[in-house]
Formats: C-alpha cells, sequence, structure tokens
C-alpha cells in the first residue's frame, strides 16, 4: 500500500509539524481545521519553520519549495474522498475526536487508512467509533515534529497486519525511527514522561524549588534539553491535564493524580506557551516564571 495524498486533520502545533514533514517527504498535503484562519495560521507557521530549515541548511530552497507546492487547504472533509490516508490531529479530547471520525468516515474511499496522533486516548475505543477499526491505528509524534527522530506505532485490537505494514512505511518514507507501543494509556513516551513532568509541578506546588530552580536542576543535573516546567509549557498545559487524568482514569492507581497546581493553571487558561502564559509569561523579550 503506497500512499500519495495524505490528509491533516488539526492545524495546530501537532497537526502542522505533521503536515510538513509529509509534505517535505513528497506527500500531497490537504490541511483541515474549524475555520479557515486557523488553517492560514498553521500553513504560515509551516511556511517560517520550512524557512528556518532552509537558512541551517537542512533543506534546500529547492525541497522547500517542491514541499509548499504540495501543500493544499481542505475546505471542508470532502476534500478527503481522495486521500489515501487521513491522519487526525485535533484537541486532545476523546469527545472531539469522536465527533471528527463521525463525520469524516462518510467522505473516504473504503480503502482508506485513519490515524490518530492522540498521546494518550485507548486506540482500540477511537477505532470502535469508525467504520473501519481494522484500517485504524495510532501513529504518535513527538513535538517538534520536524525535528524530534521518533513516532510511536500503537495498534488497535482490530488493526489488520496491512495496515500496521503500511504505517510502518509511511513513517519511515517521513525519515521517523519507529518504536512500537501496545494499546495502555499513554503509551510509552507520554506514560514515563508525563508523570515526571506531573512531579515537577508537585515540586513547586509543594515550595521545593521556583520554577526556576526546577527547570536548572533538570536541565544542568539531568541533561534535560528544557527543564519539565518549560516542556509542559511548550506541550500545552491541557493537554499535560488530560494526559494525567487518562492515566489516573484508566489505570486507576493515585500515583497518577493530577497536581491541584496544573489544574488551577489550566482554569486561568494559562495553558503555556500558546496562550503566552503558563509556568512562564512568553509575553515580554525573555520568558519571567509566573510563580
Ligand atoms: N520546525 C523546524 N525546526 C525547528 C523547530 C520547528 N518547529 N523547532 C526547532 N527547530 C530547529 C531549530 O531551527 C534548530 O535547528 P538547527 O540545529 O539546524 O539550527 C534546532 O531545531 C534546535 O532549535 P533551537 O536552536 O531553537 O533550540 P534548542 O537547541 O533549545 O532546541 C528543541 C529546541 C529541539 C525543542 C529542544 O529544546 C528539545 O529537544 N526540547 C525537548 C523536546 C521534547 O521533549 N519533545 C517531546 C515532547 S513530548 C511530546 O511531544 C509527546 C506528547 O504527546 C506530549
Amino acid at each position: 500500500m503506497k500512499f500519495r495524498k495524505v490528509g491533516v486533520i488539526g492545524a495546530g502545533q501537532m497537526g502542522n509539524g505533521i503536515a510538513h514533514v509529509c509534505a517535505l517527504a513528497g506527500y500531497e498535503v490537504a490541511l483541515y481545521d474549524v475555520s479557515r484562519e486557523r488553517i492560514e495560521a498553521g500553513l504560515a507557521t509551516i511556511d517560517g519553520n520550512m524557512a528556518r530549515q532552509v537558512s541551517s541548511e537542512r533543506i534546500t530552497v529547492e525541497q522547500r519549495d517542491k514541499a509548499l507546492e504540495l501543500l493544499g487547504l481542505a475546505e471542508s472533509m470532502e476534500n478527503f474522498e481522495d486521500a489515501d490516508i487521513v491522519i487526525e490531529s485535533a484537541t486532545e479530547s476523546e469527545e472531539v475526536k469522536r465527533k471528527i471520525f463521525a463525520e469524516l468516515c462518510p467522505h473516504l474511499r473504503e480503502d482508506a487508512l485513519i490515524a490518530t496522533n492522540t498521546s494518550s486516548i485507548s486506540i482500540t475505543r477511537l477505532a470502535a467509533s469508525t467504520d473501519r477499526p481494522e484500517r485504524f491505528m495510532g501513529v504518535h509524534f513527538m513535538n517538534p515534529v520536524p525535528v524530534m527522530e521518533l513516532v510511536e506505532l500503537v495498534r488497535g485490537i482490530a488493526t489488520d497486519d496491512a495496515t500496521f505494514d503500511a504505517m510502518q512505511d509511511f513513517a519511515s518514507s517521513l525519515g521517523k525511527k519507529i518504536a512500537n507501543a501496545e494499546d495502555f494509556p499513554a503509551f510509552i513516551v507520554n506514560r514515563i514522561l508525563l508523570p515526571m513532568i506531573n512531579e515537577a509541578v508537585y515540586t513547586l506546588y509543594e515550595g521545593v524549588g521556583s520554577v526556576e530552580s526546577i527547570d536548572k536542576a533538570m536541565k544542568l543535573g539531568a541533561n534535560h534539553p528544557m527543564g519539565p516546567l518549560q516542556l509542559a509549557d511548550f506541550i500545552g498545559l491541557d493537554t499535560c491535564l488530560s494526559i494525567m487524568q487518562v492515566l489516573y482514569d484508566g489505570l486507576a492507581d493515585s500515583k497518577y493524580r493530577p497536581c491541584p497546581l496544573l489544574v488551577k493553571y489550566v482554569e486561568a487558561g494559562w495553558l503555556g506557551r500558546k496562550a503566552q502564559r503558563g509556568f512562564y509569561d512568553y509575553r515580554g523579550e525573555t520568558p519571567v516564571p509566573t510563580r
């Protein structure tokens, strides 16, 4: 099974990154979101990120131009009629994703595949809400997608071998390395990463350290490229909270309880970088800790 056209639903930080790497790999890409403004913002981000890659000589101007030609805007889901695969990368909410699949399925070719970039929700359960659980699976990219090497591949209980093989070939064609994960809450990366971030928020909540001390400690003491609170802002605090909630509900273990301070930040709308405020305030020249 070889793909030609890829549909991407969700033009946010993950969706535009996925569209970016697909177009660079030579696939025709149709990017969709709930409004034209959001899609255009996603396309503008891709433009900016490709310009960075050109200036650091990671890609050539010709590669960039060819990729931008392959990138298009999907006015509606009807645009996915001739897609070989559609990758859903919307908000980390099961309700939102189910609604999207219900709207999407009637427009797809019978043999088209659906992938979800969910970072934690059960692939088997999401697959069951579609008309093609055997041609459905999890393809979990890492942020920033153009930079991070890994893709987690997650089969649902019904995913067939042809779908899995096609997804492996597809991920490799994007230049990504693959880690296979079983379909349990948050898979591998987030099962390990998010409790670490949540623990960093508890460390702040309990006054063990300030935002600056916690991030400095983990950057310089554990050689992490970003401190855990900086990383939480980068991922999005709403996404971090959703993943902790999936772990807490799905594994029924109190060790996964989301830190009340994380809940408070999300309730305030301080969702991290995308909202210009989270554990840091990004509205000035340099980020300033908010606690
Ligand atoms: N698109 C294209 N290129 C990008 C980019 C983007 N969105 N973001 C960064 N880059 C490039 C930069 O242009 C730069 O390229 P060169 O080396 O060619 O100059 C390179 O990446 C490094 O960037 P910077 O110099 O700006 O900054 P940095 O050295 O601090 O690296 C980082 C930035 C790669 C994000 C690094 O801080 C890092 O690895 N952070 C941790 C990221 C991480 O853990 N991601 C996983 C999050 S978990 C997840 O995604 C799963 C989930 O479901 C929640």
